[in-house]
């Protein structure tokens, strides 16, 4: 990811970034290029590399945007369920996800919108700086609650600079400091960082 160059102005409350932003964003078809990237076609091989099993039975992927990480996601999950604030956007990816079985595309914004039932892996790409640091505390308290046994949470973000509640070091120290998450994999390049931690 890069940053779309806009002004952060509001945010909807003390614990994300406003929706507002993020349907401005989108008045572009591919505001992040994740279409044509090859920045962004390695870093979701490298994510999907990073997933600690072959198989998934349940994955949450917040922040899906147009479903290309989703689609990926599908091929090596049982089920997915993938929410992002924009409704136009979560049709997009829905649209791109038809044809797999078990895929649910919902609106919804974390860090209060999860799935009813428990999954085994948490895929955050590039999403968790828009939580400011109480929203953050909030996703750990969910995520605790959602997460099972052995259940892995993989996070990938970017690091240069940005007008975002918080930066990517800061999502990704946050993480490696919650004392039931084991971190399995530690990748760290100039752009981005991208872990594995699994729950003990
Ligand atoms: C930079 S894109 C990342 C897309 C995808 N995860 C990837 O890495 O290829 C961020 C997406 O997160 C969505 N988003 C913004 N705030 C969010 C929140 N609080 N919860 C979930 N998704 C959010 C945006 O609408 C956008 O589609």
């Amino acid at each position: 990811m890069t940053s779309t160059g806009r002004t952060v102005s509001s945010h909807a409350g003390p614990t994300r970034l406003a929706d507002a932003y993020f349907h401005e964003v989108w008045q572009e078809p591919d505001p992040w290029d994740f279409e044509d990237s090859w920045y962004e076609a390695r870093k979701r091989d490298l994510t999907l590399a990073a997933l600690p099993d072959q198989r998934v039975a349940h994955a949450f992927e917040p922040g899906c945007a147009q479903g290309i990480l989703t689609a990926r996601l599908a091929a090596r999950c049982d089920r997915v369920t993938a929410i992002d604030p924009v409704p136009e956007v979560a049709a997009r990816a829905r649209e791109r996800v038809r044809a797999d079985v078990d895929v649910e595309v919902r609106v919804g914004a974390l860090p209060d919108d999860w799935p009813e039932d428990p999954v085994d892996l948490v895929v955050a790409s590039e999403v968790l700086y828009y939580l400011s640091p109480a929203g953050m505390e909030v996703f750990v308290e969910r995520l605790d609650a959602a997460l099972d046994v052995g259940g892995a949470v993989v996070a990938v973000h970017w690091r240069g600079p940005t007008d975002y509640p918080q930066t990517g070091d800061e999502v990704h120290e946050r993480l490696g400091a919650v004392d039931w998450l084991a971190r399995t994999l530690h990748a760290e390049q100039d752009e981005f960082l991208l872990d594995t931690w699994v729950r003990t």
